[in-house]
């Protein structure tokens, strides 16, 4: 049997499924080599460039052909750490498909840089308690975005929304997914910080979100830190209401679990049986807080001596009837169950987990804990079942020092196995293995889980394990955080680079690594620069779940999705003055703004409602006045507002940022302030 060139292309551009290459050989001529037939050129240009038999076929399995978007199977939303933004990739391709704007201003999206519905998401997510407190260093101006989780029905990814954590200040964002923007940031009360979330619960009731430093629960006395640190600190468990019409979070119905002062770190929700319950790893129980020029161990060393820290087992529907029944306290604005009630009313409890945990991720049949212990070779596998057996039986070996009841650990885990130096974080196929991160070894392992997956001999075994390029942290598998994983392929988030890309200075990207989950082995892929912050988690999605709308219905504000009383339609043009209020309707359309000529007086109060009329897609048009530090995105049928004072005199130039047309340049105005 003789394969065509076109079908072993076309075969290994969907992941080599059932492909039978045998060893590909390639020479001067076209060469047979068992089943396959392929052109000398190919050997020639592989032979020129320095290619290996193996690269060519990694070539082959992830090329994008041009004008075929569709063999993208994958998007990656992958956090663009402390560039504060979303990254969208393409899988197989790897390419970069777009930066969304979260959290940091963005001047290709006019987000920030005065458009109402930008500036207005942005003002809101740095009013509250734990925003810029500084007045000398007023405005936010950035995030470290860390966990993307994209919406789920059902425990699958149904294409709606994402929602992203700061880790640097405790916030969380969401992104409609309809346009690609961000239509809330939330301050979440109580938080300084936050690392290990956030996730959202099978069907998205909620996005979570939990303190990474606990929090000073009286702002007035920093120095108790040192002197009381167990009580006057706290952590806290954010159950953030989704609105399941707009996708935001509504702080009225949202509820937070006050937790210790452990470090509460990564997190993930139940699914199917473990439904209704939330999982947190914690690291430095032993509450050290540095101190190393007064005589305390640095952290790293005060928060690694106990063997074991605590998994917190949170159970959320529980939660939501003890805040039904009033038990809640009101803290800046956030219902609060405290601590000593959350033990009282059963819902928290601790389970042992091997020193310095870092993920807990749960299976696809919602019945596996893996948690990967930093400072431990092994991978600890817990069984919800068991977890459950022993709540209900309070099996307890302990109560903590602040009451919680601990859980026996010999009851609650189902498996261990040893899969190397430094694991993390796990992410699952659709066969019943794990993949977990080797952070110290530089490698992902695969084991195999127990039942209904495996069973006897062959349950919880490590049955490969492959290098990666260098010090991976979190990785992840298409679909892999769900109840339906795909696997197919792994990517590997390396935090460096040293040697694989060419040297663009002395701070080096880091690199993605594509990784085939077809075969027997697992097999390296690709490498792909990222050269925007750090990524530090990723969720990816089936490209055609996203329903991403082309044009908006004429006339939409993005930030309610829903026609703007301020939108003029085609050729529409207003100017009125009212006042000191200068407003105007403009039209923006290939390729003027009508009106294209402003006339105000210094010290006015400028209000401009613009309309991209256009229908076509792709038709974007921007709308800057430079000196005035406004520059914003008209989308096709975009209607957005910009407002300011004319505080300083001049003939300011207005152009359109985007080249639209042939006649784009000509695409200006100006704006006239006159004293
Ligand atoms: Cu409109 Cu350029």
């Amino acid at each position: 049997m003789s394969i065509t060139r076109r079908e072993l292309l076309q075969g290994a551009a969907i992941g080599g499924a059932g492909l039978v290459v045998g060893k590909v050989a390639f020479g001067g001529d076209a060469t047979t080599t068992g089943d396959t037939a392929l052109s000398g050129d190919v050997g020639k240009i592989a032979a020129e460039r320095g290619l290996l038999d193996e690269d060519v076929i990694h070539a082959v399995k992830t090329f994008v052909a041009p004008g075929k978007p569709s063999m993208d199977s994958h998007l990656l939303f992958a956090s663009g750490g402390h560039s504060g933004q979303i990254l969208v990739m393409g899988v197989p391709s790897m390419k970069l498909m777009k930066v969304i704007a979260v959290f940091t201003p963005e001047p290709w999206q006019g987000h920030g840089y005065g458009a109402d519905s930008s500036d207005l998401v942005m003002a809101a997510g740095t009013s509250a308690e734990g925003g810029a407190v500084s007045a000398s260093r007023p405005k936010l101006g950035w995030g470290d975005t860390h966990h993307p989780a994209l919406s789920e029905t059902g425990g699958e990814y149904d294409g709606r929304w994402i929602y992203i954590n700061d880790r640097a200040n405790g916030r969380i964002a969401m992104v409609d997914l309809r346009d690609f923007k961000t239509k809330q940031i939330f301050d979440v009360p109580n938080l300084e910080t936050s690392h290990g979330g956030c996730f959202v619960t099978q069907n998205s009731d909620y996005v979570h979100i939990s303190t990474m430093q606990p929090t000073l629960t009286d702002r007035s006395k920093a120095e108790s830190l040192i002197t009381d640190y167990k009580n006057v600190m706290r952590g806290y468990s954010t159950f953030m209401a989704i609105n399941q019409t707009t996708g935001r979070m509504e702080q009225e119905r949202s509820f937070q679990i006050e937790l210790p002062p452990y470090t509460q770190d990564l997190a993930d929700s139940g699914k199917l049986v473990s439904d209704g319950y939330a999982f947190i790893n914690s690291f430095n129980t032993e509450m050290a807080f540095g101190g190393n020029m007064e005589g305390r161990p640095p952290m790293e060393v005060g928060a690694s001596k106990n063997d074991f820290d605590m998994m917190h087992i949170i159970n959320w529907k529980l939660a939501e009837q003890v805040i039904k029944d009033g038990k809640f306290e009101m803290i800046n604005g956030m219902r609060v169950i405290r601590l000593d009630v959350a033990v009282a009313e059963g819902v928290l409890h601790f389970v042992p987990e091997p020193k310095s945990p870092h993920g807990v991720d749960v299976s696809p049949d919602g019945n596996y804990l893996c948690v990967g212990g930093k400072l431990d070779p092994h991978v600890t596998i817990f069984g919800f079942d068991k977890i459950l057996a022993a709540i209900e039986s309070k099996d307890y070996e302990k109560l903590d020092e602040f009451g919680v009841p601990v859980l026996k650990f010999d009851s609650c885990v189902a498996g261990r196995v040893e899969v190397g130096l430094g694991p993390l974080h796990t992410q699952y196929d659709d066969k019943g293995y794990g993949y977990i991160s080797l952070f110290l070894d530089s490698a992902v392992a695969k084991f195999s889980l127990g039942e209904p997956y495996f069973s006897g001999e062959e349950a919880f075994k490590l049955v490969d394990t492959l290098k990666v390029n260098y010090n991976v942290g979190h990785l992840v598998a298409m679909e892999g955080d769900t109840v339906k994983p795909d696997g197919k392929y792994l990517v590997a988030l390396n935090k460096w680079s040293i040697d694989r890309f060419p040297v663009v200075g002395t701070l080096k990207p880091q690199n993605f690594q594509l990784i085939d989950l077809t075969g027997e082995k697992m097999e390296l892929l690709s490498d792909t620069p990222i050269g925007i912050g750090e990524p530090h988690y990723v969720q990816s999605i089936r490209t055609e779940r996203i329903k991403s709308w082309e044009v908006y219905p004429a006339g939409t504000n993005p930030l309610t999705m829903e026609l703007d009383p301020n939108a003029v339609a085609d050729g529409g043009q207003r100017v009125e003055r009212t006042g000191t209020t200068v407003e105007a309707w403009m039209t923006v359309m290939r390729s003027q703004f009508m009106p294209d000529t402003l006339h105000v007086t210094k010290g006015d109060k400028v209000i401009v409602h613009l309309t991209n009329v256009e229908e076509t897609p792709d038709a974007t048009h921007g709308f800057a006045i430079p000196r005035y530090n406004i520059n914003v995105s008209l989308d096709p049928g975009e209607c957005a507002t910009v407002e300011f004072i004319a505080d300083a005199e001049g003939a300011f130039a207005m152009y359109c940022t985007e080249f639209c047309s042939a006649l784009h340049l000509e695409m200006q105005g100006w704006m006239l302030v006159s004293v």
